[in-house]
């Protein structure tokens, strides 16, 4: 694991948008995971602007995106299929049958996570994975726990997690209570992996500094993987 540390938001971005535009121009077939929330939304506007500028073409790249609630229908404004469009997908050219995020309104949620690892397969696994951290380590939907979870799932958030995203929706009671959820295992099987963490993360990327890896904390699994960088402004 490197831990890179920037000196603020916009060089972070910057940073990771680098390594996924090059990710792209070495493979353009690339498969990308793709990550929700205020920390990437900087790199997600770098790379629109790399493509507005013919430096980056997504014409064959196919993305999954690492979660979404349950219960919030696509248009819904705080689905995460919706903060996707509104980011990154309506400014970009990823053909809309290459986008794929679980559906949080799906009948069958355990038929829908396996579908979903399945699609991931068939398309030869995730080449760059983008993640954030949550400040109780959590990376996707992966809360603390007692074990790592491997698949995609069902899982239930945190109120500690609730309490963070309340800030998107009109009130704590609107926040969803569960959502579905990349793996542990899918995020590792990930060939490379880039996490953004801005300042308020500090924390949280401090713990990384020891070498623990505990599902107690979730994104210290990172330290067992093979091409894992870590993109932190350091205050
Ligand atoms: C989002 C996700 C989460 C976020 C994390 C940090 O798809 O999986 O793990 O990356 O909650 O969120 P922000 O960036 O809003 O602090």
């Amino acid at each position: 694991m490197r831990i890179i540390t920037v000196k603020d938001y916009d060089t972070m971005s910057a940073a990771a948008a680098k390594i996924i535009a090059e990710q792209v121009r070495t493979k353009p077939t690339s498969v990308l995971g793709f990550a929700t929330g205020s920390s990437p939304v900087g790199t997600y506007k770098q790379l629109v602007k790399m493509y507005k500028a013919k430096k980056l073409d997504f014409s064959q790249v196919t993305t999954f995106n690492l979660d979404e609630y349950c219960g919030l229908p696509k248009k819904h404004n705080q689905s995460y299929y919706y903060f996707m469009m509104e980011n990154f997908f309506n400014h970009v050219n990823v053909p809309k049958g290459n986008i794929f995020l679980p559906n949080g309104v799906a009948a069958d949620f355990k038929k829908e996570c396996e579908a979903y690892e399945k699609k991931i397969a068939g398309k030869g696994g995730i080449d760059l994975q983008l993640l954030g951290v949550g400040a109780n380590g959590h990376i996707g939907f992966n809360e603390p726990d007692s074990v790592f979870h491997n698949k995609t799932m069902q899982v239930n958030l945190t109120d500690s997690t609730i309490k963070a995203n309340a800030r998107f929706f009109e009130s704590m009671n609107d926040v969803p209570k569960t959502a579905l959820s990349m793996g542990i295992g899918t995020i590792m099987a990930a060939k490379k992996i880039v996490l953004v963490a801005g300042a308020e993360k500090a924390k949280a990327i401090k713990e990384l500094e020891k070498p623990i890896v505990s599902p107690q904390n979730p994104v210290s699994i990172l330290h067992y993987h093979p091409d894992c960088t870590i993109i932190f402004v350091k205050e």
